[in-house]
């Protein structure tokens, strides 16, 4: 080999050498960068318009910041991992980490839950967040521990009232055999069956399907839900009866909350509290948007005497109350002022 060519090659291979450990040093940055972000997975079932969905966002934002970017939030949703009822029992198992499911749902798995669906039970907005803010909620919260389910806090989902097809529910006769879809728990079908209405519980991804081909005739929920699900291209009576004011719950699987460090649980607990406090005020737009597209679309309301449907309902109450746990719960909760 010429002594040129010599020289040539051994600068080309230094220079390969130096781009090497270049590459080398960038990739172990790298990795390392990626290594020290820890990735939790939250599913839930409402479309990204929604106010909830608003919420979620809001959390993951105030726990980048909080962590200083060591966690972050890949958010599912849409139910694309599934329904309320399937996502917990995926959190459950360690599968995902996080959902925000109704409190409805949650009572499948802690039958405390089931107090917050009690129809009129709590006298408007302020005295259920009194209540979810108060030793009450937290308790609640806690109390899901004991499922794998840790409760971090609870999001505004309204007050629920009954959407028709066909005609307005204007008192409790109206209901008269008609199918109406609820949750798949307990209390929402104790709530329509005591109306005299056929409760149909089914998941809400459901429900668009079934309110089209007529397998329900109609269901009941909140301004924000009846809109963002489109349900209103179908439905074009609501009943604001508002009985009940069951809110939505954020939940960590304590599976995944146990592999995290107790100052990342911190982070964790402090981002969802945040996030609860953005929620409500993007729940107040989406309510009052919500009615204006319901209008715009031509849809039909009417404001019912609530003390018919309240009296109606009153038997689940004093059924609830014969277990004495359950009867200092609602002595509690009607004692916050
Ligand atoms: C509300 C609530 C959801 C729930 C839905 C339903 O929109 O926020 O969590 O799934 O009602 O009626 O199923």
């Amino acid at each position: 080999m010429q002594k040129n060519t010599l020289v040539l090659t051994i600068k080309y291979l230094t220079h390969l050498y130096k781009i090497s450990i270049i590459i080398i040093l960038l990739l172990q940055f790298s990795c390392k960068q990626e290594g020290r972000i820890k990735t939790l997975s939250f599913a839930h079932n409402l479309p990204v318009s929604h106010p909830v969905h608003k919420g979620v966002e809001a959390f993951k934002t105030h726990l980048e910041n909080i962590s200083e970017g060591k966690l972050t939030l890949k958010i599912y949703a849409n139910g694309q991992l599934g329904s309320e009822r399937e996502v917990l029992e995926l959190l459950q198992i360690g599968s995902v980490s996080m959902t925000k499911v109704s409190g409805a749902a949650m009572s499948n798995f802690v039958p405390e839950y089931r107090v917050l669906g009690v129809p009129y039970l709590f006298r408007d907005k302020s005295h259920l967040f009194k209540v979810l803010e108060g030793e009450i909620g937290e308790q609640l919260l806690q109390k899901g521990t004991a499922s794998w389910l840790r409760g971090l806090c609870f999001y505004d989902a309204g007050s629920r009232s009954f959407y028709t097809k066909n005609k307005f529910i204007k008192k409790p006769e109206d209901l008269d055999g008609v199918k109406i879809r609820v949750m798949s728990d307990k209390m929402s079908v104790a709530m329509v069956e005591a109306l005299g209405g056929a409760p149909t519980p089914m998941s809400f991804g459901e429900l668009y399907t079934a309110l089209q081909q007529g397998v329900v005739d109609g269901a009941e929920n909140n301004a924000p839900s009846f809109v963002t699900s489109r349900h209103f291209e179908i439905c074009k009576y609501y009943s604001l009866d508002a009985h009940s004011y069951v809110p939505d719950v954020v939940i960590m699987g304590t599976k995944f909350l146990n592999l995290l460090t107790k100052e990342e649980q911190q982070w964790v607990f402090d981002a969802a509290k945040k996030s609860a406090q953005d929620q409500k005020k993007f729940w107040k737009v989406s309510e009052d948007t919500s009615m204006d597209i319901l209008k715009e679309s031509g849809v039909e309301f009417f404001k019912p005497n609530k003390g018919l449907f309240a009296d109606k309902t009153r038997q689940i109450k004093t059924a609830f109350i014969k277990n004495e746990e359950m009867k200092i719960l609602i002595e509690n909760i009607e004692s916050i002022k």
